[in-house]
Parts: structure tokens; sequence; C-alpha cells
């Protein structure tokens, strides 16, 4: 099967359409993969699935986010890497460096194990509550934040996070799954909440991304910050 390069993102790709439509990257790590995930091979080139029922960034794309602001010049903030399923692909898009900061001791470990040959990565083992722990690992502006944090207070540690490092104008990408803030009350209120607070803090929503089905009660948002509009 022929991989076809998608309409609207660079570095992604795609196969099928319909039922059998799927998401690739390009691996920069050749002979490496990282969850699992089935490869297609054509020439030189490996290209790894990219699965949206693991990766929230794939779930977005697939529910037909507009943009997701990431390219091969792209230097992103990740909080909440885990063992790094979404964190490869991302550094399959960008030449960039992806900081990539997790707490939990045995995911970062996986994390260090599976992107050790991606020379873009660079594991951080600290709580994204305290943004300044890391500062001194990171000396460029950053053009991306992505938070994927499931925490009930992920908004704060977005906004945090965005004031110490994200440049003006640069971008959020939060994913928020309702169930981490409240299990009782309505799911839309709880959205409408952080929606609010990333407001107040001189966010510009550019675009709400419902998870749905890949994963359920989620939604992903795409901001735009402005550190002197508060
Ligand atoms: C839903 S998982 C992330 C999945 C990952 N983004 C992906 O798509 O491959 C959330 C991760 O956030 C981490 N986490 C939660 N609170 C954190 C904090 N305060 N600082 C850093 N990492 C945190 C958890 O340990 C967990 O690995």
């Amino acid at each position: 099967m022929k991989v076809k390069s998608h309409q609207k993102f660079e570095g992604i790709y795609y196969t099928g359409f319909g039922d059998q439509y799927r998401l690739f990257t390009k691996n920069i790590d050749k002979g490496h993969i990282v969850y699992g995930e089935r490869v297609l091979l054509e020439g030189n080139d490996e290209y790894r699935e990219w699965n949206p029922y693991r990766s929230k960034l794939a779930a977005a794309i697939m529910n037909k986010a507009r943009n997701i602001y990431i390219n091969k010049d792209t230097t992103i903030l990740y909080l909440g890497a885990s063992s790094g399923t979404t964190v490869s692909h991302v550094s399959d898009l960008t030449k960039n460096t992806i900081y990539a900061v997790e707490f939990a001791p045995r995911s970062i470990r996986e994390l260090i194990q599976n992107c050790v040959s991606r020379e873009n990565v660079i594991p951080i083992l600290a709580d994204a509550n305290f943004p300044e722990l890391y500062a001194k690992f990171i000396f460029e502006e950053i053009h991306v934040v992505y938070v994927d944090i499931a925490q009930p207070n992920l908004t704060d540690i977005a906004i945090v996070n965005c004031k110490k490092y994200l440049k003006e104008g640069g971008i959020l990408i939060h994913a928020i799954k309702a169930k981490s803030i409240d299990v009782v009350r309505p799911i839309q209120q709880i959205f409408n909440d952080q929606i609010l607070k990333l407001e107040e803090a001189g966010f510009e929503i550019m675009e709400k991304i419902n998870l749905a089905p890949y994963s359920r009660d989620h939604l992903l948002i795409i901001a735009r910050f402005f550190q002197n509009k508060t």
C-alpha cells in the first residue's frame, strides 16, 4: 500500500480512505518502533502508523483539526510525555528540539529507552507544576507548548508553563480530560471553565476538537498565547 502526503499537514502521511484511512509519520529512527505500531516500507523510508486511539494529537487530526502548528521548524515543550508514544511522532515531524517533561520515574525510563536515538528529544524528569525546575535545560524560544497531563489543575499547569516559556503569539495544544477535573459535573461545564480560564490568562482559542470516539470525554484545545494581553 502506497503512502500519500496528508493534504494539510507537512510530514504527515496517510493510506486508504473511509474506514481504512490511517495516519503515518516518516520514521527518523529507522529500525525502531515505540508502541508496537505497524510500519510500512517504501524505498529507503519507513512510515510508522500513528494510532489515534493512543495519541490525542492523531485523534485531533482524524477529527479534522484545521491546523496543528507543528512543522519541521517547531520547538516544543511537551508536558506529560509518558513513555513517548506521541512524542515519537512529533519527533518525526520536527527537526527542532522537543523538551519532554514527565514526572513518573517508570515512564521516563521507558521514554529514554524509546527515544535514545532520537536526537531531537530531551527527556526531563520533573513535575510540570514547577516550570523553574527545568529552566536550566531550555535555552531557546518555545513555539508550541503541548500539555497532556491528566490532573485536576492541568490548565493552571499549562498557563504557568506558557508564561515562562512560550513565545509571544506561540501556540498551546491542550488536552483536557474532563474526568480528571471532576467526575460529577457536566462535561461541557468543565470544558467551558477551562476555556474561560485560558481566555482570562491571555489565550485566544483557535480550535476546540472533541476527541471522540478515540478518547471519550476529551477536548483538545488549540490556543494562541499573548503574554501582554493580561
Ligand atoms: C495521558 S498520559 C500522557 C500520554 C502521552 N502524552 C502520549 O500521548 O503519549 C499523562 C502523563 O502525564 C504525567 N504527569 C501527570 N502529572 C504530571 C506532572 N505534574 N508533571 C509531569 N508529568 C505529569 C503522567 O505521569 C502521565 O505519564
